[in-house]
């Protein structure tokens, strides 16, 4: 009998496009690198709603507030699909939570920047959700069966993540002399940190040799970041924005745009913990995470006292 528990099956299931799901065979490797991946996306959704949460109240209109609001609701909602599909590889939503405290995992670069005025929120959904539409479109096809169906859920939310933010951008920039000043000072302040969402060189990542063996990965950082580029130069021209990057030039032969380097110290920088909002963001996620203790554990409490119930009825 073909014994189906051997890293040999399972790399030629996902050579074969197979999906692994949690209770099949796989190697720990590929374990590790999930929970690392999945937890760490699932704490950016959660610490990105801090940024926008600032916004709420200060929203320009009802309609705005309105728009807002379901966005970030949207956002919590995301976080809680990626805990669950990290939960299936066998780490709890506590150790999850103890890692992002103690610095131990990361969250995405982008959600260490202030936003400072509504113009900020405009190029957040249009630049930082856009970034991410990219990156998720390309992760529904990962091979880990519960990730790749929470990435089809999350991109339906996404676009109109994206659009709301584009929509805000437009406007101001068909606005006051004073909106598009607003409207071209957040895009200067958002453009570089977005593309830092994509992650280092292809060169100079240190998991992307295994998640494309694994097919966890389907597309590269630098591959995925030019899709993102070659997709938002238009969109910014089509509105009147300038691209913070002189170098930014289409070029015909390998018909994509060409750009500058990114700073790279910037991004170690801001992911080692010395951006100019982690300590800020870390600090309220640690704050209510207590404040918050009461309502887990009298859900814990409730569930207990639901399955007692249950288990003298069925005796
Ligand atoms: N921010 C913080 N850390 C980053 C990063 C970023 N933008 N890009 C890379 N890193 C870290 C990696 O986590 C890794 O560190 P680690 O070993 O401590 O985890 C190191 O830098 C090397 O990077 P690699 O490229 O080798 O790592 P990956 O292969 O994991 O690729 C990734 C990084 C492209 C971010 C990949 O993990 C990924 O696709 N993750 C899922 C998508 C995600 O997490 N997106 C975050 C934004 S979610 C969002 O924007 C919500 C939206 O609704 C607003």
């Amino acid at each position: 009998m073909h014994n189906e528990h051997t890293d040999q099956h399972f790399q030629l299931r996902i050579d074969t496009e197979g999906h692994i799901e949690p209770r099949d065979y796989m190697p720990e490797g590929y374990r590790k690198h999930l929970i690392r991946q999945i937890s760490q996306h699932a704490h950016s959704e959660v610490i990105g709603m801090q940024p926008e949460g600032n916004w709420i109240t200060r929203a320009p209109s009802l309609r705005a507030k309105q728009i807002l609001l379901a966005k970030i609701q949207d956002e919590g909602g995301h976080g809680l699909y990626l805990y669950s599909a990290a939960e299936t590889l066998g780490i709890s939503r506590e150790e999850m939570i103890e890692q992002l405290h103690s610095g131990k995992a990361k969250y995405s670069n982008i959600f260490n920047y202030p936003a400072l005025n509504w113009a900020d929120i405009g190029a957040i959904g249009w630049l930082v959700d856009g970034a991410a539409i990219v990156n998720q479109v390309s992760l529904q096809r990962t091979s880990y069966g519960p990730y790749s169906r929470a990435m089809v859920r999350i991109c339906k939310e996404e676009s109109f993540h994206q659009r709301q933010g584009y929509e805000i951008m437009a406007k101001m920039m068909n606005g006051t002399k004073e909106q598009k000043e607003m409207a071209q000072d957040a895009m200067n302040r958002w453009w570089w940190p977005a593309l830092m969402m994509f992650g280092p060189h292809d060169k100079d990542s240190p998991h992307t040799g295994d998640a494309v063996k694994w097919k966890i990965k389907r597309e590269s950082n630098d591959t995925l970041r030019q899709k993102f580029i070659d997709k938002t130069v238009q969109q910014a021209e089509l509105i009147g924005l300038k691209i913070p990057d002189n170098d930014i030039k289409w070029n015909e032969k390998t018909e994509h745009y060409d750009h500058g380097e990114i700073d790279w110290n910037e991004f170690h920088r801001v992911i080692k913990g010395n951006g100019p909002c982690n300590k800020q963001r870390m600090d309220h996620h640690i704050k209510y995470h207590n404040e918050g203790a009461w309502v887990r554990e009298a859900a814990a409490a409730y569930k207990t006292k639901k399955l007692k119930k249950e288990e003298l009825v069925i005796g």
